[in-house]
């Protein structure tokens, strides 16, 4: 339904414009087109009627994207004034007229699709702000202490794009400290590994939205929705489990996507497709409770079958991050914002509460289980930060010069990732306390 209201949409715009466009033109309204429905792969919204049959489309989605990693134990650092009762996820953005902490241009860890700057965004006020927990300080992020830490380990960021992105910021963060060199990239920039050739300490990125084994939604592939297998893990990077250190999980949009689940060998639900394919109708927070409650318990599992290792580890859950779209998304809703939300204007929505809930509660009850193993699980809990922050997506500048086309052009906005620098750093600041803990 929301495809086919979209495409009728762009049909009669263009059927208005046939006769007076050149043909060039045309053509560019037709990529738009087919650029904005891939957007709705990721953003299907789940407090909408359920899709019953979602109409194929033939390009992917633009951060459907992939890598690999894990954490430890308090050691030697500079002294801070982090405490370690503080809850980080309670505060409010204020102005910080100091320059951000690396050069946006600059750092060539930057996928182009948040590279805001290098695209042409122009206004700078999202880039001073910072996060003021409301009991507590929360240091600034120091890479020089980061990169102690993480001398001889592997840090790997699992998940989807939002992974991605919160991964990118840290390799920038570190870069002004020590140069990393890239050492593994898959043709698709999913699975990346960078080296701190320094301090012998490694980053990596697996492409892993579901956490368990699944395939993504992709109509070139013909794949119509996303298949999970519920039983089944994802070894790209569970397989690697043994050489990461600390891991930090951030999943959970693309749950939000019809999809069809499979566990036994059989099909035990679906979500969005029940009136199609016959199958039961199944919450889709029910099935994220469930992943991530697996997950973490084999990662306690292999954890405690390969001995436990001679270093503590540290799984590091990123709850919810919302998106901003002023309406609806699919239909080239823009984030238009220039100053995060005060606090209490913006109260988070049903999705973004539960979807955040689902991952603290699993890290709790993970860490209680597995804490005598010498392994430690947390909420990275940024959800209620991250809603504060309509103004820090990429918005047009997703692209470069995205208005070069022309005034009134249909453009592609993301108001879902994060412009880099931009509010993701402090999710990576809040990692460092975390680690430091
Ligand atoms: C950022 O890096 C670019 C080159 O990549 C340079 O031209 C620019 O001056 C730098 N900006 C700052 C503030 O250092
Ligand atoms: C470098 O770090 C890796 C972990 O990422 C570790 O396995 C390896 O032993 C380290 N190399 C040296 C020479 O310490
Ligand atoms: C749908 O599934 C139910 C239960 O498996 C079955 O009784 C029914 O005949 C099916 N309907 C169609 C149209 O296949």
């Amino acid at each position: 339904m929301l495809f086919t209201n979209f495409l009728k949409t762009h049909q009669q715009l263009q059927n208005d414009k046939l006769l007076l466009l050149p043909k060039r033109q045309l053509v560019t309204y037709a990529l738009y087109a087919l650029i904005a429905v891939a957007l709705l792969y990721l953003f299907v919204d789940p407090a909408a009627p359920a899709p019953s049959a979602p109409k194929p489309s033939s390009v992917a989605a633009p951060w459907v994207q992939e890598e690999e990693e894990l954490l430890p134990p308090p050691s030697p650092s500079p002294p801070h004034q982090g405490d370690e009762r503080c809850d980080y996820s309670d505060g409010e953005w204020v102005p910080d007229p100091r320059p951000p902490p690396y050069n946006g241009t600059a750092c060539e860890a930057i996928k182009d699709g948040r590279s805001c700057m290098a695209n042409g965004r122009a206004d700078t006020g999202y880039l001073h702000w910072r996060w003021q927990p409301r009991r507590c300080g929360l240091p600034d992020f120091s890479p020089e202490a980061f990169l102690r830490w993480l001398g001889d380990r592997h840090m790997a960021f699992v998940g989807d794009s939002l992974a991605r992105n919160q991964a990118e910021s840290l390799v920038c963060l570190l870069s002004a400290w020590s140069p990393p060199e890239l050492v593994h990239r898959d043709p698709e920039g999913r699975f990346r590994r960078w080296v701190f050739r320094e301090h012998n300490a490694t980053v990596s990125i697996f492409w892993s939205p579901f956490l368990v084994k699944g395939v993504e939604k992709s109509e070139h592939t013909g794949v119509r929705y996303n298949e999970l297998f519920l039983d089944a893990f994802d070894e790209r990077w569970m397989s690697q489990l043994g050489a990461i250190d600390a891991a930090v999980l951030s999943a959970g949009q693309w749950f939000r996507i019809p999809s069809i689940y499979h566990e036994g060998g059989g099909v035990v639900g679906c979500y969005g497709c029940a009136a199609e394919l016959n199958h039961t109708e199944t919450s889709f927070f029910a099935v994220f409770r469930d992943v991530v409650g697996r997950t973490l318990a084999e990662i306690t599992r292999r954890h405690e079958r390969g001995g436990g290792g001679d270093k503590p580890r540290l799984v590091a859950l990123a709850t919810f991050s919302p998106s901003h779209f002023e309406g609806e998304w699919n239909k080239g809703a823009p984030c238009t914002k220039k100053r995060p939300y005060r606090k209490g204007e913006k109260e988070l929505g049903y999705t973004e509460t539960e979807m955040r809930k689902i991952v603290v509660e699993a890290a709790d009850e993970a860490g209680a289980a597995a804490a005598p193993a010498g392994l430690r699980f947390a909420a990275l809990d940024v959800t209620t930060l991250a809603n504060m922050r309509p103004d820090g997506h990429p918005g047009p500048y997703m692209r470069k010069n995205p208005f070069a086309a022309g005034e009134g052009r249909p453009v592609q906005n993301d108001c879902l990732h994060w412009c880099m620098p931009g509010p993701v750093d402090t999710f990576n600041q809040i990692l460092q306390q975390t680690i430091l803990r």
